[in-house]
């Protein structure tokens, strides 16, 4: 017969039980141990941005850093067709960037809608260290950046962004469609040897969006999320679905329930599945770690990779998804 302190006991060892195996991701995990370092960036150009961010993190550096070191890597790539200065303008031709940074303090900071600055995530971090505030935007932003030792670069759009929007000005079709082949934003989620998480999220945002649009890359809690306690998750794609969804910190809230990163992922698309908008044809992706290390991906159509660098090495790996 159970008596009531061995069913109490059971209930006890059945739901540890549960929780170990919801929270079980794709990673060796022993319950109590300290997650080794990893990083985790969006889409094949993370693969060069790990790298980078690998160079502080290997060394014991603070995942703050290595992020930051990561993302710039891809902001100053002028080849990238949607992060840094090199991406698609808006409509009327200006490249806008928005960016955000957060620490293992839950220190955030974040720019919206910057022109000329090279390495907005950087100055997304300075908004965060320097001034009592979390998001500066357009020219107030610039203007902060400025008065940071940032330089403003005046050179207009690349020749490869000018001929893609003189093209779309042909038709001046604005559809926000995410072209499963350009993708867009880095998000790069990272912990380091002490255990600390961070992240960033950078873009050029959707192209040739309405001037002023800002999308969810620069949003705390849409684009990125971290809690030192639980994980982080960070956001690529359709920014208005994660938006509306709060995509990131609700992640970060199911991985708190004991659900694993990949469900986690999971059940934030879903949310993004129950849209007022018609979604068939947009592109989000989700990425996601634990405090143990474990990670995991889920996006609506198929397409979207990210990279993983632990050490064992750097990989790009296929995110399962929604429509199939
Ligand atoms: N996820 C990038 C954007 O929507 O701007």
């Amino acid at each position: 017969m159970t008596t009531r302190r061995n069913f109490i006991r059971l209930s006890a060892f059945s739901a540890a039980l549960l929780s170990v195996s919801k929270s079980f991701g794709k990673r060796n995990y022993e319950p109590g141990n300290a997650a080794a370092p990893i990083i985790l960036s969006t889409w094949k150009w993370g693969l060069e941005a790990n790298e980078e961010a690998w160079k502080i993190i290997s060394r014991g550096g603070r995942a703050l850093d290595a992020v930051e070191a990561g993302v710039r890597l891809t902001e100053g790539d002028l080849g990238n067709v949607s992060v840094g200065l090199g991406g698609n303008p808006d409509r009327d031709g200006h490249v806008t960037l928005d960016a955000c940074i957060m620490d293992e303090k839950g220190n955030c900071g974040s720019v919206c809608f910057v022109e000329g600055i090279r390495y907005p995530t950087s100055l997304a971090r300075a908004v965060m260290e320097k001034t009592p505030h979390i998001i500066l935007v357009g020219e107030g932003a610039v203007q902060f950046a400025k008065e940071n030792g940032f330089t403003q670069e005046n050179n207009g759009l690349t020749p490869r962004a000018n001929t893609a929007w003189k093209k779309w000005l042909k038709k001046s079709k604005y559809k926000p469609e995410v072209n499963p082949d350009s993708h867009d934003t880095i998000g790069m989620i990272a912990i380091d040897a002490s255990g600390n998480l961070s992240g960033a999220c950078t873009t050029s945002g959707l192209p040739f969006k309405m001037h002023g649009r800002v999308g969810d890359s620069p949003i705390i809690g849409a684009g990125l999320f971290v809690d030192n306690e639980v994980g982080a998750a960070t956001a690529t794609g359709n920014g208005e679905e994660v938006i509306r969804t709060c995509g990131s910190h609700t992640i970060v809230e199911m991985m708190r329930q004991g659900h694993s990163p990949e469900e986690a992922c999971r059940i934030a698309i879903e949310r993004i599945s129950k849209s007022p908008k018609d979604i068939r044809q947009l592109q989000v992706g989700y990425l996601a770690v634990n405090k143990h290390g474990e990670f995991g991906a889920y996006s609506l159509q198929k397409g979207f990779n990210y990279a993983m660098n632990d050490d064992k090495g750097n990989r790009l790996l296929d995110s399962d998804f929604m429509f199939k």
